[in-house]
């Protein structure tokens, strides 16, 4: 396959396929906790997640959010608490700060649900939540955080064929302890190439000197990322021979610098960003 150029491609059958497995995991909960990439607060969702959804109460989590910029997320956390109806909150999977407050939030989304059941006449039952998102936006690491404190796994459920494990975290909580995975659509392609910026869709999707070509051009207007790689304008050849990233006979290395480029974005080492833009 050719990759050369400026596109991202994509499997049908495979997207179909975790679709299936997504909406099959989707009708085991109560309550889903949605994780996504703060550098990318719409890019990093599906446009239809509340068809996916359907009626289930949903926690939006911005995470990675010690990757932006403080100022810009919060107009993002009131924007989107307005367009979705949900709670929104910001987090850093990595960082000390502990997250019962999703606790909290995902046990209050969840009670009209149980009490429906309690009016049906079953015993009141702990609230059933699952993490869902785009690939490596940090699901598992929020759900390692979630269930650090208590580690007590409670198998499968009765019914449910697939080996799906559930942890109790508290008395009115259990989370099923694998993520459900949202596939990435890339028949967006915008949105497609702003995901393999921050590693959302896998590297063999797409080749790295185009995308890191169109990353350049977003942080075209950001003077500290110039200043980083020490040149006047941002291209690849000029950041590789700047750097000195040059083949033999002093050529740029444009393939390396590619890649050098887009670890050096997604560690945050040319500063702090959101790529999308806030709608008005
Ligand atoms: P996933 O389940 O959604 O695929 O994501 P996962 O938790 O595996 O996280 C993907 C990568 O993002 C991991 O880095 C993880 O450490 C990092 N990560 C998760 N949450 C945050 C966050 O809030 N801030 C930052 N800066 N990084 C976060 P990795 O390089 O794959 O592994 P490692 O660095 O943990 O070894």
């Amino acid at each position: 396959m050719k990759k050369d150029k400026l596109h991202i491609h994509w499997y049908p059958g495979h997207i179909a396929k975790a679709e299936r497995q997504l909406k099959e995991q989707l009708s085991l909960v109560d309550v889903v906790i949605e994780v996504r990439d703060a550098r990318l607060p719409l890019s990093s969702s599906y446009t239809n997640i509340k068809k996916l959804l359907g009626e289930k109460p949903r926690l939006l989590l911005l995470n990675k959010a010690d990757l932006t910029e403080k100022n810009e997320l919060k107009k993002w956390v009131e924007y989107l608490k307005i367009s979705t109806g949900c709670p929104v909150f910001v987090t850093d999977a990595k960082g000390t700060k502990d997250l019962s407050f999703v606790i909290k939030n995902a046990v209050e989304l969840s009670e009209l649900k149980i009490q429906a059941l309690m009016a049906k006449g079953l015993l009141r039952r702990a609230a059933r939540a699952m993490v869902v998102g785009m690939p490596n936006v940090g699901k598992s690491s929020i759900i390692n955080k979630l269930t650090k404190s208590s580690k007590t796994k409670i198998g499968a459920k009765a019914g449910v064929t697939r080996q799906q494990q559930w942890v109790r975290i508290n008395p009115n909580l259990e989370l099923l302890d694998t993520p459900g995975i949202i596939p990435t659509r890339q028949d967006n392609q915008i949105q497609a190439v702003k995901l393999a910026f921050v590693s959302s869709v896998s590297e063999n999707a797409y080749s790295p000197e185009p995308v890191a070509t169109a990353l350049l051009e977003m942080l075209e207007k950001y003077p500290q990322v110039k200043e980083y790689y020490g040149v006047d304008f941002l291209s690849l050849d000029a950041v590789a021979l700047s750097r000195n990233w040059v083949k033999k006979g002093g050529e740029a290395d444009t393939e390396r610098t590619a890649v050098y480029i887009l670890k050096d974005f997604r560690e945050g080492r040319l500063g702090l960003f959101i790529l999308d833009e806030l709608p008005q």
